[in-house]
């Protein structure tokens, strides 16, 4: 093998990098590193997936803080918030899921794990009412439901202190919340319990493409 690498000048041949495992190494992390910028750097300037659909806004103080709660109460543990585009999961959910409807998600919670359907599109597909009673006791209108309860969130109140941090935050990573919606805020939260939130929070859940 070596007769037919070797070369007059003894320079760089494939010999030299097959028995170097120093060389081997740096030169696979250098075409790996060169292959993963190719393939993602272009998606960060890529329209559709880092501008909002058309219709798709921020979230509101009280929503935001309902995203808040759904993160914290580990919901997606069990739903998913993420459409594929195969026909069995659209005529079950609804339109599959596009990127530029999670642009203003910090973080987005797709999920894989679904104990419970996916709630991508759950957005009016029940009265605020019908969500009040499930989240309260899922038996109550799901008889065969395994979803916990969440009895307390009905008596914990938001702190509406808490919310203008929380926008001015989100505004850092490029949600374009303005000066006026966030000194708004605490008094849009003023009031509301957590299950205030977590319901308007569902219910805006996927309604941009609807
Ligand atoms: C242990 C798994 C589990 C967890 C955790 C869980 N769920 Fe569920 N969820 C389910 C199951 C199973 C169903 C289907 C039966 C039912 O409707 O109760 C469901 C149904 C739902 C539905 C109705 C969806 C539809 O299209 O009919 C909503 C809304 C919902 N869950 C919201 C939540 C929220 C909000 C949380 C967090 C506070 C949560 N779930 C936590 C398992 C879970």
């Amino acid at each position: 093998m070596s007769d037919n690498n070797q070369n007059a000048s003894g320079g760089f041949t494939h010999e030299k990098v097959e028995t170097s495992n120093f060389l081997m190494i740096v030169l696979i992390l250098l075409v790996i590193a060169i292959g993963g910028l190719v393939e993602i750097v272009p998606l960060f300037f890529q329209k559709s997936t880092t501008e909002a659909v058309t219709g798709v806004q921020p979230y509101s103080a009280l929503q935001l803080m309902g995203r808040d709660v759904y993160i914290r109460e580990g919901c997606y543990n069990c739903h998913s918030q993420m459409i594929r585009p195969f026909r069995a999961e659209t005529l079950r959910y609804g339109h599959y899921s596009v990127a530029g409807e999670f642009v203003y998600d910090h973080p987005f919670q797709w999920g894989s794990k679904r104990t419970g359907p996916d709630l991508q599109r759950v957005g009016g597909k029940y009265s605020d009412e019908w969500h009040r009673i499930h989240l309260n006791n899922p038996r109550d209108v799901v008889p065969e439901s395994n979803m916990p309860a969440y009895p307390w969130l009905e008596k914990n109140a938001i702190d509406p202190t808490d919310v203008p941090a929380r926008m001015k935050a989100l505004r850092t990573v490029g949600v374009p919340y303005t000066d006026e919606q966030i000194a708004a805020s605490a008094a849009d939260v003023k009031g509301k319990t957590e299950i205030d939130a977590l319901v308007a929070y569902l219910q805006v859940m996927g309604r941009a493409l609807k």
